[in-house]
């Protein structure tokens, strides 16, 4: 079975996020398994291209409004990911530095789908399953049914997965002209409230989608920022299927970005010495337990709430505890992160930007990873926290409350249920109870490391919505 996943993010290519991860992930798991997994992906001025050799398999024309756009693309030559990479260059619009934030997006991700359709039909490539990764990609399914430019494509499996339903990529229908030709009587299905909604499109047209856990996929139902209804009239193909971690990149044993390696059987000395390097590099005390936050600062996050979250828990427990966040984004909890860290410079610290080593290091010295998050679809980082040995502390919604339960139920970590500071304080006072039991301790961070969150299930699970 030939798949191609079509993705914004894959690591190490280009990542921002948990996106990034899946598929960097999922297709060399599917490739073990016996499928033929490949990526596809826009062109990005980033070091892996300049790292590694590839060769042009396609050098074409699209056309996009008025304007004639080049589409070449490039294919890694070695293999070295697991999987075939393609890299989709349109110049003028797919050959940038960054993978979001650009004021002309939408047309950005339209070109990418055009551009590939393109390729594919134009070289006569059909593949079994077309695997679309949130809403960037999520207009290929109408695409391929109803523009005649890709007839040879049509009947192609779609299947779309819901990283994030909270992004939608709602757009003017003014924006319709920089698509490629259809039938203007099939506009309905892009349309979600007078808008074109590629999440909604991918909704409506695919044979089958997912969200990223069993969790997350119950929440669409009621919360998805407008398309609940929407949900409820495709309900018949909705599954959910949660996120497994990669193995191998995600291995204390093994891990190159970390200065100490453990195993399960190492894992109180190896933490030790993991964490005492990263306590004096920021100045902390090691003796100290520490509570760690790496992610974006998003609301979807709970970003927000870290600033009275750090405070209150120092100021409560008379500074018994260490905190360190690593993230960037929202400029006004920079602010108030940096003028806490002023204020309580032996407790806590911040390291303010996008540092994957750094990441690796914080989930193998911390004792506890702080997830306050409203809104998590599935969620990585609780799981590479398990396999790191520290214990998850999470809000009880989407993917967090179907991988961690609460110590208290026989489980691997710490929930809590309200988004607040009042909550997540409370949570990590019970966590510094736990922590001062020392078997106890032990005993929680043998369990995580000894989970099996790999891609195996989950990727079975997917080869069964292919056939779907
Ligand atoms: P999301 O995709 O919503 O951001 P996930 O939990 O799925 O959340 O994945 C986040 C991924 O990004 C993880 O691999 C995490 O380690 C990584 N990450 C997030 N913020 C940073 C950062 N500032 N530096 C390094 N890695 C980060
Ligand atoms: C999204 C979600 C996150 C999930 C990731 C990978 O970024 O916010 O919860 O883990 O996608 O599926």
């Amino acid at each position: 079975m030939k798949i191609f996943h079509l993705s914004m993010e894959c690591y190490p290519v280009a990542k921002v996020g948990g996106l990034a991860d899946v598929v960097g992930a999922l297709p060399k798991y599917q490739n073990q398994m016996g499928l033929d997994a490949s990526v596809i992906m826009p062109w990005y001025n980033k070091p892996f291209f300049y790292n590694h050799d590839f060769e042009v398999v396609f050098d074409g024309f699209i056309h996009q409004s008025f304007n004639m756009y080049q589409v070449q693309v490039f294919k890694e030559k070695s293999n070295v990911l697991g999987f075939d990479l393609y890299l989709v260059k349109i110049p003028g619009l797919l050959d940038r530095e960054s993978v979001y934030g650009y004021w002309d997006e939408s047309q950005q991700f339209i070109a990418f789908q055009h551009g590939v359709l393109h390729w594919l039909s134009a070289m006569q490539i059909r593949p079994d399953v077309f695997h679309c990764h949130d809403y960037h990609t999520g207009l290929v399914p109408f695409m391929i049914d109803n523009c005649y430019e890709f007839s040879y494509l049509k009947g192609v499996k779609t299947i779309g997965t819901i990283h994030n339903g909270e992004y939608q990529g709602s757009m003017d229908w003014k924006m319709s002209s920089f698509l490629p030709h259809f039938d203007g009587w099939k506009s309905g299905i892009l349309d979600w409230n007078g808008r074109i909604n590629p999440m909604a499109a991918m909704i409506k047209s695919c044979n089958a989608f997912n969200a990223v856990s069993g969790g997350y996929l119950q929440e669409l139902f009621y919360s998805f920022q407008g398309l609940e209804p929407l949900m409820d009239q495709e309900r018949q193909k909705a599954f959910g299927i949660i996120n497994g971690i990669d193995m191998e990149v995600w291995d204390p044993e093994k891990d190159e970005m970390l200065k100490f390696n453990y195993n399960k059987d190492y894992a109180e000395e190896g933490k030790w010495e993991n964490k005492r390097v990263i306590c004096a590099e920021y100045g902390l005390n090691p003796n100290l337990p520490l509570f760690g936050f790496i992610g974006r600062f998003a609301g979807e996050k709970g970003a927000d709430l870290l600033p009275e979250i750090v405070e209150r828990s120092i100021q409560e427990t008379n500074g018994a505890l260490n905190i360190i966040v690593l993230g960037s984004g929202n400029q006004d909890i920079e602010n108030k992160l940096k003028e806490l860290q002023y204020k309580f410079n032996v407790n806590f610290a911040i390291d303010l930007g996008y540092k994957e080593y750094l990441s690796h290091q914080i989930y193998a010295s911390a004792d506890f990873l702080l997830m306050p998050s409203r809104v998590e679809p599935c969620g990585l980082n609780q799981m590479y926290s398990m396999r790191y040995g520290t214990v998850p502390i999470v809000r009880y919604t989407g993917g967090l409350r179907d991988t961690v339960q609460d110590i208290s139920s026989g489980g691997s970590g710490l929930n809590f249920t309200n988004a607040g500071a009042e909550d997540a304080v409370h949570a990590i006072k019970r966590a510094l109870h736990i922590y001062s039991q020392k078997n106890l301790m032990k005993g929680l961070i043998y369990n995580n490391m000894s989970f099996d969150f790999s891609w195996e299930k989950s990727a079975k699970n997917y080869e069964n919505l292919y056939n779907y």
